[in-house]
């Protein structure tokens, strides 16, 4: 090393992530006991990760025929995007809207290319929930945003509070919303209010973007998209992300898809495609070839519904034991809530003696992770607790 001062002398650290960060520190934990209740990552009875029988099967049909490994088309696999815009719009509104779609890496990926894209087209602020999930606002400000909020859910839905809100939000602006079981707080709001949002949204101007993680998760892969079906039928232009890792099981292989339905359809296109090329140059093919082969095969299709089935009675199942065994009526909310996530009213510091005395693991807001319980560790978790409720 030269005596030359260097140019990174003024750097600190930057805080851990409030999921990914937790994980790190739930693996170096050497206790038998610990459970991660933080990250939403879905194990089975046994606690082990899940493959789904549709992904293995579709695996084994892979490895049997084989495939090149060329690069994928800057947009992703072709097939790929085919399927999963009729998984997210249905044939009907495929056939009549302008929708282009782009293969991401995760919805993560998704998210950052709209979000780069949208940044020199767009010249107001972005709009996320009260809650949401914590990676929403570092996307969007890191390509540029200012990001604020509207209330959400504190304790129960704001859907009052939410609809003032939205109605000041301006024409320059995007408004993210959760298409499906909204993370962290579980309540998605019905059909009914998603078409008085739509209203107000319809009224005020704004740009909505969706971000759909859980995509099978609520009611079934075909009802879940509901609400961005209900806004594109309502004329809305807007965008979607999407991340396949829960609704397949693919979390490590990042697949995910990028959609909108806009004006000049061809050219966002290209603009998308400018992007990307700059940025990952194009998607990452192992994932996006399970789920095409998925989607492509009526019974691989057919196995997939079930496996989604079998995940759905297993969280619904979790929540119900999780309510029943800490024996508290003020969390019945809990037996209704959607998908992988509700709160606990715990405080930071109760969060933080759980994680210290008992290896029970969750970030500060005490969301929890149904599908990390099972029936084994059910009873230790419910006992721990339910000492600080
Ligand atoms: C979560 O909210 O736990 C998951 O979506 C994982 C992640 O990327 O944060």
């Amino acid at each position: 090393m030269s005596d030359q001062k260097s140019r990174f002398e003024h750097l600190v650290e930057a805080p851990a992530d409030p999921i990914m960060g937790l994980q790190e520190q739930f693996r170096q934990d050497p206790r038998e006991e610990k459970v991660n209740l933080g990250i939403g990552l879905y194990k089975d009875e046994e606690g082990k990760s899940f493959l789904f029988p549709s992904v293995r099967d579709a695996l084994q049909r892979l490895y049997e025929r084989g495939y090149a490994k060329d690069y994928l088309p800057i947009d992703g696999d072709k097939g790929f995007i085919e399927e999963t815009l009729l998984l997210s719009f249905s044939k009907e509104l495929v056939e009549s809207k302008p929708l282009i779609g782009f293969q991401t890496p995760g919805g993560t990926g998704a998210l950052r290319i709209a979000a780069e894209f949208l940044s020199s087209e767009v010249k107001g602020k972005v709009y996320i929930s009260d809650p949401t999930w914590p990676n929403h606002r570092p996307i969007f400000e890191r390509a540029g945003f200012k990001v604020e909020s509207y209330p959400y859910y504190k304790g129960q839905l704001l859907f009052d509070e939410m609809k003032r809100a939205l109605a000041a939000v301006t024409s320059d602006d995007i408004v993210i919303f959760h298409a499906c079981c909204h993370n962290p707080s579980g309540e998605d709001l019905s059909l009914e209010q998603w078409q008085e949002i739509s209203d107000i949204i319809k009224a005020c101007g704004a740009l909505p973007l969706f971000d759909m993680a859980y995509q099978g998760f609520a009611e079934d892969p075909y009802k879940d998209p509901q609400a961005v079906q209900l806004f594109l039928r309502e004329g809305h232009e807007l965008f979607l992300c999407s991340s396949y890792s829960k609704s397949f099981g693919l979390y490590g292989e990042r697949v995910g898809l990028l959609a909108a339905s806009l004006s000049k359809p061809k050219e966002a296109a290209s603009q998308i495609r400018a992007q990307i090329r700059a940025l990952y140059s194009n998607p990452p093919l192992h994932g996006a070839q399970i789920i095409k082969e998925i989607l492509q095969n009526a019974a691989l299709k057919k196995q997939w519904e079930a496996d989604l089935a079998t995940i759905r009675k297993r969280i619904e199942t979790m929540r119900k034991s999780f309510v029943e065994m800490i024996g508290k009526s003020d969390l019945a909310y809990i037996t209704d809530g959607k998908g992988m996530f509700s709160f606990l009213p715990l405080t930071p510091d109760q969060v933080l003696s759980l994680q210290k005395e008992a290896g029970i693991y969750m970030p500060k807001s005490g969301r929890i992770s149904f599908c990390s319980l099972n029936q084994a560790n059910l009873s230790y978790v419910t006992k721990s607790i339910g000492r600080h409720l």
